[in-house]
């Protein structure tokens, strides 16, 4: 269904102004603000091209953090136009403002071939109410919409969703390779299809969970959220993470991976650690053996080998959620393992954005990667198979 929307190939944007929404919300130092990684800003330049290719001018929008309606300086998106500008080698005007006079005057000069980016759009609080003006105050500087913001799509703001009430509406080409790989792990999988899911909480990812369960062959669970599991099947966990009020359903979902079939894998090692820090002194012991006073930082090498050969036999894999605190050396082998055997199992292989996203490019292997999705939250209510506000809004496939 997620792969039936028109695109910005369907429609004629010879001439037109077209409004196209990105995400840049992207990571940047927390000291200086310079842009740490400019990965989701290069994702959409195939989009630009298109359109600068086909003669139209684009207004660009996107939100950077969570200003919350106010104007906060340090959340400008100019440092966003100046990368743009240099990857393009073309200049970007930027807007002082995001439907004030000047975004206005901008946009109405604009000429086909050119480009601008408005100022970041959650400056309004209207962005995020989904304000209907603010959103034909977006929409009446354009002729068409076009998205390639996959980072946002699970949110109903104004640019997002709320635009589309007013202009033909399209997905871009980011977009549509989005759809295109998660919406096949969904619909269409090559077989074994694994899944491999990690990060520390169960809560975040109650939905995926029960979703794939649905959908793949082989469920790998790591990270912090394992040990809710753990516990859940009577195993000693010390001091590892638990979400206590998950336990019944990490039950639940061990019964439905037993009654679908699905072969569902937990860490029978761990890397354990008195303390949650880099040099904590730490050593590897079998799940059932963790010390009292300590908690598991990394799955262990036993867990990394049956974990590798699970992916190594797979036609298709998915992750989201690393199985250890990675950015500490001392636990990075257990992801650095899972992120190696993606890379060397030949599957086609789709990360699921956020900090697996930063884990294949930290371990040197994205370039071995089918798919890197640019969406984080994005991606996992995608693939908790929900429909979502950003992807609805879109027109269909005749
Ligand atoms: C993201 O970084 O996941 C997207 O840009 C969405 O940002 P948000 O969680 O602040 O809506």
């Amino acid at each position: 269904m997620h792969c039936s929307k028109k695109t910005v190939r369907d429609i004629d944007v010879s001439g037109k102004k077209v409004f196209l929404r990105c995400d840049f919300n992207v990571p940047r130092d927390k000291d200086t603000g310079v842009i740490t990684d400019k990965g989701r800003v290069v994702a959409a330049l195939p989009t630009i091209n298109y359109l600068l290719d086909h003669n139209a001018a684009i207004i660009l929008c996107s939100h950077l953090g969570r200003p919350k309606g106010s104007w906060k300086p340090e959340l400008s998106l100019a440092p966003v136009a100046k990368l743009l500008a240099d990857e393009l080698g073309k200049p970007v005007k930027m807007s002082k403002d995001v439907v004030g006079e000047d975004a206005q005057r901008l946009s109405r000069e604009l000429r086909p071939g050119e480009i601008m980016l408005l100022e970041n759009v959650r400056f309004h609080k209207e962005e995020e109410a989904n304000d209907p003006e603010f959103a034909k105050k977006l929409a009446d500087m354009a002729d068409l919409y076009v998205t390639d913001a996959f980072g946002c799509v699970h949110r109903s703001h104004a640019s997002t969703a709320g635009i589309a009430a007013y202009l033909p509406a399209v997905s871009g080409l980011l977009m549509e390779l989005e759809l295109k790989y998660l919406g096949d792990i969904l619909t269409n999988p090559k077989r074994p299809f694994t899944a491999i899911l990690g990060g520390s909480k169960v809560s975040d990812k109650l939905g995926v969970i029960s979703n794939l369960l649905e959908k793949a062959d082989t469920l790998l669970l790591g990270g912090g959220m394992a040990f809710t599991f753990i516990k859940a099947s009577g195993g000693h966990i010390g001091k590892s993470l638990c979400e206590e009020e998950q336990i019944e359903y990490a039950k639940d979902m061990i019964k439905k991976a037993q009654r679908l079939g699905v072969n569902l894998l937990l860490p029978v090692d761990t890397v354990a650690a008195k303390e949650f820090s880099p040099d904590a002194e730490h050593t590897t012991v079998d799940i059932e053996n963790i010390p009292d006073d300590c908690m598991g930082l990394d799955i262990g090498p036993k867990t990394a080998a049956a974990f590798s050969s699970a992916i190594l036999s797979s036609a298709t894999v998915v992750w989201n959620g690393p199985m250890g605190v990675f950015e500490y050396d001392a636990f990075a082998e257990g992801t650095r393992a899972v992120a190696k055997a993606i890379a060397e199992s030949g599957a086609e292989s789709i990360i699921g954005g956020g900090d697996s996203a930063s884990a294949v490019r930290k371990f040197g292997y994205a370039d071995k990667i089918t798919h890197i999705s640019t969406g984080g939250g994005a991606s996992l209510e995608f693939l908790e198979g929900k429909d979502l506000p950003g992807i609805a809004c879109l027109m269909d496939m005749d």
